[in-house]
C-alpha cells in the first residue's frame, strides 16, 4: 500500500486532569475536569498528519485491552491505516496521566506498555507491505524498534524525522539516521548541554546539532517559535499569538504538520510556519487529537478573508 508518511510510535491513553494550578507535594486537590483522551506521541502525530489531509500509515503496539481496542477505533476514525498496529498480551496499553494548568501548561507521567513490545520483526512486517516517504518517528517505543524503522525507511530512501520526544528517553544511537530533528527546549538540552532562551541559544545548540550529522534542524521555543536550520542556513519562525489553554500533545502536532508540509515543499521554514499556525491553533483549544485543526482551518488562517 502507498501513504504519503509512515508514522512509528507510541499509542496511549491519556487521563487528562485540568486544574487551576498544580497542586503542591502531599496535596488532595479538586479539579475543573477529568478526560480519558487518545494520545501518545506517534498516534498524535498520526492524527495531525492525516487531520491535514496526507495518507497516513500507523505502526506502533497496543495490549489487547479495551483502551487498546479505543485507541485503534479512534484512528481509523482519523482515516490513518492501523494494519501496522499490533495487539499484544505482554502488556496492556500505554497510559499517561497528564495535569493541565490554568495557562494551558503540562506534566505528565506514564507507562510504555506494549509500545515497548514493539519488536525489530514487527517493525519489518509492518514496512514490508508499505511504501512512504516520510518517516516520522519519536523515542517512545522499545530502542529495538526505534532503530529498526529508522535503518529500513534510510535503506528504503525515505526521508527520515525524527522528534527526539521525551527528553527521558532519548537514544543517540539514532540520530545517525535522521534526516531532520525537532527538539523543544528540554530535549535540545538533552542532547548538547545548552539551556536555549532565545534564538541566539537555539542557533547554537541548533549548530551542535548539526555537529553530529544531521543536516537538518528545527530546535522549538514553544510559544516564542523556532528556529530553523536547513542548508548551514537559519531562520528564526515566531509562533502565532493564541492564548493557551491546552498545550498536551502541541508538539506532536506541529510534528504531523512539519511532516504534512514536506510532502508538499522541501523549504523548511515554509514548513515551519504551516507548523507554527497548526500548533498554535491546537494550543488555543481543549482536548487532544480533537483539537488539531483540519487543513482548512490552518490555510484560512494564513490567509484571513478580507471585507
Ligand atoms: O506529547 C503528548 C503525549 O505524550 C501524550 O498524548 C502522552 O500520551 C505522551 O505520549
Amino acid at each position: 500500500m502507498k501513504f504519503d508518511i509512515v508514522v512509528v510510535g507510541s499509542i496511549n491513553m491519556d487521563v487528562v486532569a485540568s486544574c487551576e494550578k498544580y497542586p503542591q507535594y502531599g496535596d488532595t486537590e479538586f479539579c475543573h475536569s477529568i478526560r480519558m483522551l487518545p494520545g501518545g506521541k506517534g498516534a498524535n502525530q498520526a492524527a495531525s498528519a492525516a487531520h491535514l489531509g496526507k495518507r497516513v500509515a500507523m505502526v506502533g503496539s497496543v495490549g489487547k485491552d479495551s483502551a487498546g481496542n479505543q485507541m485503534l477505533e479512534n484512528l481509523r476514525s482519523k482515516g490513518v491505516d492501523v494494519s501496522g498496529v499490533i495487539e499484544t498480551d505482554k502488556a496492556g496499553t500505554g497510559t499517561f496521566i497528564a495535569l493541565v494548568d490554568e495557562s494551558g501548561e503540562n506534566t505528565m507521567v506514564g507507562t510504555k506498555g506494549a509500545n515497548d513490545a514493539l519488536t525489530e520483526q514487527d517493525i519489518e512486517t509492518a514496512f514490508s507491505g508499505l511504501e512512504a516517504k516520510i518517516l516520522l518517528i519519536q523515542m517512545e517505543t522499545s530502542k529495538e524498534s526505534i532503530l529498526a524503522a529508522m535503518k529500513l525507511a534510510k535503506q528504503r530512501g525515505m526521508f527520515v524525522i525524527l522528534d527526539p520526544a521525551p527528553a527521558g528517553g532519548i537514544t543517540p544511537e539514532a540520530f545517525q539516521y535522521a534526516d531532520l530533528v525537532l527538539p523543544n527546549s528540554q530535549e535540545t538540552e538533552a542532547i548538547t548541554g545548552i539551556q536555549v532562551t532565545d534564538e541566539e541559544s537555539a542557533l547554537m545548540a541548533a549548530e551542535k546539532i548539526r555537529a553530529l550529522g544531521i543536516p537538518n534542524v528545527i530546535v522549538k521555543l514553544g510559544g516564542k517559535g523556532s528556529l530553523v536550520y536547513q542548508g548551514g542556513k537559519a531562520t528564526f519562525v515566531r509562533s502565532i499569538e493564541v492564548k493557551a489553554v491546552d498545550t498536551v500533545g502541541a508538539g506532536d502536532c506541529y510534528a504531523g504538520a512539519i511532516a504534512d508540509a514536506l510532502i508538499d515543499t522541501n523549504d523548511l521554514a515554509e514548513a515551519a510556519r504551516f507548523a507554527s499556525i497548526a500548533a498554535g491553533i491546537k494550543v488555543s483549544r481543549t482536548g487532544g487529537q480533537d483539537a488539531i485543526p483540519t487543513l482548512k482551518e490552518v490555510q484560512n488562517y494564513s490567509r484571513p478573508v478580507i471585507g
